[in-house]
This record gives C-alpha cells, structure tokens and sequence, in this order.
C-alpha cells in the first residue's frame, strides 16, 4: 500500500507503508541532514502512534542515533570521546553510510585502525557488535546459520516412544516414512536451529553493527553469497520462510587488500581507504590511546615512525606497532628517543630481521631528524 504524506522539507522522498507486523515507512531518497532530522521528528514514536519509523529502505536508525550522526564533526568528536581519531576522511564516509544505510568497505593495510572503527561505530551507537571473522573456507553454515543435528538426533532417542505412537500400525517402509514425514516439521523448526553472525545481525530487534572481518580472507564463492545479503536484507531458510531485517545492520567490512574484492561487491559498498596516518593524525591517535606519554617522547617516536615508513620493507610499522612501541618506551621510562633504546626495542614495531637490520643502518640519522621535528614543535 502506498500513502501521500506532507511533509516539511521533503516533499521529494518516496515512501511506501505496510502493515506486518506494524507499519513501516520507508523512503528510498532524501538528500539532506534537515530532511532526514524532519522526518526523524515526525515519525517519532509519540507522532506516529504504531508506525515505526525507517529512514531509508529497511534501515532502522532511531531518531537517537540520527542524531548522533547529525554532523561530521559530531561523529569526529563523538568517537573521539571513545579514544578512536577520526580523519575527515573516515567521519565523512560514517556520515554517510549511516544516513544511506550503505555497507562500508574499508580497505587499508593491517593496523590502521579498521576493525576498531567498526568498534567504536557498536560503541558510539550503543548498538550490539556482531562480529564474522573471515577465513579460507568460510561457508554458510558457519555464517549463517545451521541445524544442530546433534540435539536432533537427541531428541530422537529421547522420543522414541513417542515416535513409536507416531508410526502406530504402519504398514511398510514407505507408509511409516510418510508419517514420520508428516512430523518432519518438528525438527527444522527454532528450536534445532543455530544462527550464526549473519542472522544473528537480521535478528536483532534494536539493529546491530555487523562486522565483516578481513572478507579478502573468504573465498570467491563466499563473497558472491554476501552480495545476496547486502543487496536484499533477507534469507530465505526453506523449512522456516524468509527472514527479513527488522532494522537493517549497519554493516562495515573490512579487507587488508591480500586479494582484489570483485567490483560487484564493491559496488554495493562506500568505499573507504584508510592509509597510514600523517604525523598529525597518529600524533592525536596515540594520545588517545596513551594520554600519559611525555610530549617530547610523543613527537620523537612519531617522526621516527614516519621515517621508518618511507623505507622499502618487507612489512611497514603501523599504528597498532607506534601504540606498542609508545606503551614499551614508557614501560622503559622514557622521556624521548634515545638512540640505544631504540636499538633494543626495534623489535617491538617491526617483524621481521631483514627489517630490523635495514632500519639499524639508519639508526642515528632518523633519531637526529626525530629531535629537530620536536624541536620544531616546541
Ligand atoms: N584512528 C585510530 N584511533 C584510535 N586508535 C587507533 C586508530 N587506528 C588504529 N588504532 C589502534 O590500533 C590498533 C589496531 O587497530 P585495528 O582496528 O585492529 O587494525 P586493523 O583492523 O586495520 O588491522 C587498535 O587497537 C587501535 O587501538
Ligand atoms: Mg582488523
């Protein structure tokens, strides 16, 4: 059923209503914050009596949380009040993912900060965070949902007399098959059935976040059934019907770039890279993270960090590693870089030898750097 609403700003918006189990407005377009804080205001749930209210199709951000992504700059300060620094970059593509109700596809190198944006994101929207750790091999059954044959089967034995009345005076194989058939349904209902994160995510009444780790780690075949999801919202389990999200995931997947996402995928997905972190960024980053780090300390490890970086090496230092090494330096009590103690714990940001050995070369002459971008500060 469609209805015609007047509404303030945005006389544009499609919507369309129905009636199971309530009724539940949709809009397919709207271009602007206003718009959306407006129909947020009218379908709240005083104005709206039993009309819950879905901004874009499925999605069912509250008027709460629409707020709480009213600006940019609120989703800048609002995470950064949970210890996670935004670059404009990654508040901009929040904003919009949560006004869109698009999947994010954050790609980067490891460390930079993109399973803890989904984190911050269950946090930040006091959502649950459901989370789907991607790996080789990776199926449905373990992502959606399976039977647990074991408690069926256990709850055959157990029933047995039960299922002796049921088979009563069969005659035969076939009409004893047809009657336990009759029951079948018994067994493949909620009960025998084990949801994994996927529907675990459709399922949850209040939304959730849905994090979908390191999907470059799934197979081909597994990110073609994930288009499925992301496009429609819905499963379809045979024994029990369609399930369709209540409130539709905020979802984030993340890629750490081992394997090409295919353009299917990412078309249904904003796209966000999350490169290393300039000298200002990761500066901010680990004061978050480590409020009690001396200023000198924070400048020199963080030039010596970048530096480091524009080597060629087997694996660069991320933000988790400066977070590691920054902990390990004051654990030492360290008020600045000293080039001895660098030496011995060069081991805690990088992993591997020839590394370690590359960056020794240009021990000094990087700590010397470090010193003057302090100085230059001061
Ligand atoms: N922008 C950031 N703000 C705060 N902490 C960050 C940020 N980026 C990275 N971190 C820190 O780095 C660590 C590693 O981040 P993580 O999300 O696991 O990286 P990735 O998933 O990209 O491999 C996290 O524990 C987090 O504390
Ligand atoms: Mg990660």
């Amino acid at each position: 059923m469609r209805v015609s609403l007047c509404l303030p700003r945005a006389a544009k918006a499609h919507h369309s209503t129905n009636y199971a189990p309530f009724a539940t407005v949709t809009y397919t377009r709207a271009t602007h914050a206003a718009v959306l804080h407006d129909l947020a205001w009218l379908y709240r749930p005083k104005a709206a009596g039993n009309i819950r209210c879905s901004l874009f199709p499925g999605q069912g951000m509250t008027p709460e949380r629409l707020e709480k992504l009213e600006s940019i700059e609120r989703v800048r300060e609002g995470y950064a009040e949970l210890g996670y620094i935004c670059s404009r970059q990654i508040a901009t593509a929040i904003y919009v993912a949560g006004h869109l109700g698009k999947p994010i596809l954050v790609e980067g190198p490891a460390g930079v900060g993109k399973t803890e944006l989904a984190n911050t994101t269950a946090a930040y929207l006091e959502l649950p965070l459901i989370r789907l750790q991607c790996y080789e091999g990776l199926d449905e059954a373990k992502a959606l949902y399976e039977w647990r044959y074991a408690k069926q089967l256990l709850y055959t034995q157990i029933l047995r007399d039960k299922l002796g009345e049921v088979l009563g005076e069969a005659q035969g194989l076939k009409e004893s098959m047809d009657r336990l058939h009759a029951h079948a349904d018994v067994f493949f209902s909620e009960r025998f059935l084990a949801p994994r994160p996927l529907l675990k995510a459709l399922r949850e009444p209040s939304g959730a976040v849905l994090l979908i780790d390191e999907v470059d780690k799934s197979d081909h075949e597994f990110e073609a059934f994930l288009l499925e999801i992301l496009s429609e919202f819905q499963v379809s389990i045979p024994e029990l019907g369609t399930i369709k999200a209540m409130r539709r995931p905020v979802v984030f997947l993340t890629s750490n770039n081992t394997r090409e996402m295919s353009d299917a995928l990412k078309r249904r997905c904003l796209h966000l890279y999350v490169p290393f972190p300039d000298a200002p960024l990761e500066r901010e980053i680990i004061q978050a993270r480590i409020p009690e780090i001396p200023r000198n300390l924070k400048y020199q490890l963080v030039s010596f960090v970048q530096q480091v970086r524009g080597l060629d090496l087997k694996k660069q230092p991320s933000v988790s590693e400066s977070i590691d090494w920054a902990r390990v330096l004051l654990l030492l009590h360290a008020n600045e870089l000293d080039p001895d103690m660098v030496r011995q714990t060069l081991n805690v940001f990088l992993k591997f030898e020839e590394d370690i050995q590359s960056v020794d070369v240009e021990l000094y002459g990087f700590a010397r750097q470090a010193k003057k971008a302090d100085v230059a500060h001061a």
